[in-house]
C-alpha cells in the first residue's frame, strides 16, 4: 500500500499568520475561502488535525473521517468509527493513512509542521487574506533547519477585496 496524496489547506494573513494564538477560531477568513474549504473536505477520504484545532472546530469537523494528533494517548485510540486519536511522538502517522487516497491536512501549526518535516506534503492550498495580525502562529514552526521546495500551480483571486488562493505542489 502507498501513502495517500497529502494535501494541506490553510488560510493566512498578509504577515503569514494562521491564528492569533493556539485557541483562536478561524472566523476571520473570507466566505469564499470557507466555501473552498467545505468543497475540499468533501473530496477527502481522511483528515488529519491537531488536538487544539479539533477542540476548536469539533462541531464543523465531526462528520468527517479523522485522525487527531495528541500526546494524551500512549499510541492510538479509536474513539468511534470516524475518530482515531494518535500520538505522533510514539506512532508513525504514515501507515495509518495507507488505506486512503486523499488525506486533507487541516493544521494547525504543529500538524502542518509534522507533515512538512517528514516530506509528506504533496500539495498545499494557501489562501492569503488581506489583513494583518502583527503577531500569532506561523504556518510552520520547525525546530530543524529544512528546505522544502514547491512549485506554484495556480493563483485565483477569490473576491473583490483580494483574497488569493494559491495552489502549490511538491517539487
Ligand atoms: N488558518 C488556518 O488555516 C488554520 C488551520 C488550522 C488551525 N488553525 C488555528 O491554529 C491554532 C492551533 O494551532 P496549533 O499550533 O495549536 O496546532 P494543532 O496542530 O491544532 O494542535 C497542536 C496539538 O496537537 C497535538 N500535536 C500536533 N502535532 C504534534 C506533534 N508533532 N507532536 C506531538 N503532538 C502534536 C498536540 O496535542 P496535545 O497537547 O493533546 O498533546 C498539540 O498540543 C488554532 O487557533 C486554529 O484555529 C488555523
Amino acid at each position: 500500500m502507498q501513502t495517500p496524496r497529502c494535501i494541506a489547506i490553510a488560510v493566512m494573513t498578509l504577515d503569514g499568520k494562521i491564528a492569533r494564538h493556539h485557541h483562536h477560531f478561524t472566523d476571520w477568513s473570507s466566505p469564499e475561502d470557507k466555501q473552498f474549504l467545505r468543497e475540499f473536505l468533501q473530496r477527502t477520504d481522511i483528515i488529519v488535525v491537531g488536538h487544539n484545532t479539533h477542540e476548536i472546530a469539533s462541531k464543523e469537523l465531526g462528520k468527517y473521517n479523522r485522525i487527531v494528533l495528541t500526546t494524551s494517548v500512549a499510541t492510538t485510540e479509536r474513539k468511534d468509527e470516524k475518530l482515531l486519536l494518535c500520538n505522533p511522538e510514539s506512532v508513525d502517522v504514515r501507515p495509518l493513512l495507507e488505506p486512503y487516497k486523499l488525506a486533507g491536512i487541516l493544521g494547525g501549526m504543529d500538524t502542518y509542521t509534522y507533515f512538512l518535516e517528514r516530506g509528506l506534503l504533496d500539495e498545499l492550498y494557501l489562501t492569503i487574506e488581506p489583513l494583518v495580525f502583527g503577531q500569532g502562529l506561523d504556518l510552520f514552526a520547525s525546530t530543524k533547519i529544512i528546505t522544502k521546495q514547491f512549485k506554484l500551480e495556480s493563483v485565483k483571486r477569490l473576491n473583490e477585496r483580494g483574497s488569493l488562493l494559491l495552489h502549490y505542489t511538491k517539487l
